[in-house]
């Protein structure tokens, strides 16, 4: 199974984040957990600041599954959803903090419809969260 994990911008920079939201780890922690924990899964991770860098690697996507915190461009990205839509694999978002309970405008969030899954307010366990749905929806296919 191949996964594809993209992480958009700030998301580099957690240890210097509010903790408090964020959590203690960093991306690349998260990735090398995720990687230990599920050896038979094949990652590809990407961290960029930059949305069109997303966008292309969504269009040369090729595995089984998408797991994607877009960070601020959640509340902003035409562009990355658009990206999304046309992709029909399994798709899930995850936010580390509750987007949901905090500023009105993290309350646009242009992606969570075209996505299979939202997990939001989990920090890091929510990456894990994902790869546990995939597991189990193409587990049943
Ligand atoms: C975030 C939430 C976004 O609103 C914010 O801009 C981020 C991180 C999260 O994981 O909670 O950078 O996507």
């Amino acid at each position: 199974m191949k996964i594809l994990v993209i992480n958009g911008p700030n998301l580099g920079k957690l240890p210097q984040r509010d903790k408090a939201l964020y959590g203690f780890k960093s991306i690349d922690q998260i990735n090398e957990e995720l990687k230990n924990k599920y050896q038979n899964i094949k990652f590809r991770f990407i961290q960029t600041n930059h949305e069109g860098i997303i966008i292309d690697e969504l269009e040369k996507f090729g595995g089984d599954a998408i797991v994607i915190n877009p960070g601020a461009y959640t509340h902003t990205s035409i562009a990355i959803r658009d990206a999304l839509e046309s992709i029909k694999k399994l798709k899930v978002e995850v936010h580390l903090s509750d987007i949901y309970n905090r500023e009105d405008f993290r309350k646009i969030n242009y992606i969570c419809d075209v996505v299979d899954k939202t997990i939001i307010g989990k920090q890091d366990y929510g990456y894990f969260l994902a790869v546990e749905y995939i597991i189990e929806k193409l587990s049943k296919k």
